[in-house]
């Protein structure tokens, strides 16, 4: 197992539910953490050493934000071993819907957002010799089950991205997996009438896997995580 000592992680999504699990999961662990955050000056996170945490603003609709985070990230702590893309919309966009602006909306925030802190974190991953690059999909991501089809479009997609990504660094030692969870209990999820809160997966949990995964060698790999809080047919 690697470990978490020395070793930089950004997370995007850091401000709320799972990101912020993972976050403080992490810097508990004893990784270096570089939250990726809309409003940098109203998230804290009480009693983590100031030299383990980076707070950078980070919009996935702005297209210089993504740069510039992991310039800042790279002139701080001068590497960066992991990348977990958590930030996401669950907009409702249907297959019928006129309206075009919200599938945008929902496309550039879980896809393009994130293809484009990857695109500019590579180099360093690709030079930790160890980089991983995590991104938060879901089991919406696998299967088709609701009428929420861009939700669906983007999670498949950032599947398919998480695959590229393997295939390109994986000479370079880049590892990539797809975490695809069904309800975890966020503000996403919200009062769900087919599930109740206490029977949806916890962001807590999700963040022990992805600290797993983090640390998990170039040798023993997951390119996909289904993460299941209820049985269904076939995942
Ligand atoms: N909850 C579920 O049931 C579930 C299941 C499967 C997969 N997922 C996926 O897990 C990820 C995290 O979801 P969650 O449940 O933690 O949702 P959440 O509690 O609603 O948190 C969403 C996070 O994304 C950030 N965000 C939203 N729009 C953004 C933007 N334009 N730029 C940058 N950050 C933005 C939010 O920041 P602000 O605080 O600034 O709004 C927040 O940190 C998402 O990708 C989601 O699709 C969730």
């Amino acid at each position: 197992m690697l470990s978490p000592h020395g070793r930089v992680v950004m997370i995007s999504g850091a401000s709320r539910g799972i990101g912020r699990a993972i976050a403080e999961r992490l810097l508990a662990s004893g990784f270096t953490v570089s939250a990726g955050v809309r409003q940098p000056g109203a998230f804290a996170i009480p009693g983590v050493d100031p030299a383990r945490l980076l707070v950078h603003r980070y919009d996935a609709k702005d297209r210089a934000a993504a740069p510039a985070w992991v310039a800042a990230t790279a002139e701080r702590f001068g590497r960066i071993d992991g990348l977990v893309n958590a930030a996401g919309i669950n907009t409702m966009t249907k297959v019928i819907d006129e309206d075009e602006g919200p599938l945008d909306e929902i496309w550039e925030v879980n896809v393009k957002g994130p293809l484009r802190v990857i695109r500019a974190a590579l180099p360093h991953l690709e030079a930790s010799g160890t980089g991983r690059v995590i991104n938060v999909s879901s089991l919406s991501g696998k299967r088709v089950r609701n009428p929420n089809n861009g939700y669906a479009m983007t999670k498949f997609a950032l599947v398919a991205l998480t695959h590229s990504v393997r295939q390109l660094g994986w000479d370079k030692g880049v590892r990539a997996t797809a975490v695809c969870p069904s309800f975890v209990s966020t503000d996403m999820s919200g009062p769900s009438p087919k599930i109740p809160r206490d029977q949806m997966t916890q962001p807590e949990d999700l963040a022990v896997l992805v600290e797993t995964l983090l640390q998990l060698p170039n040798t023993a790999q997951i390119a996909e995580l289904l993460v299941n809080c209820r049985l269904e047919d076939m995942l």
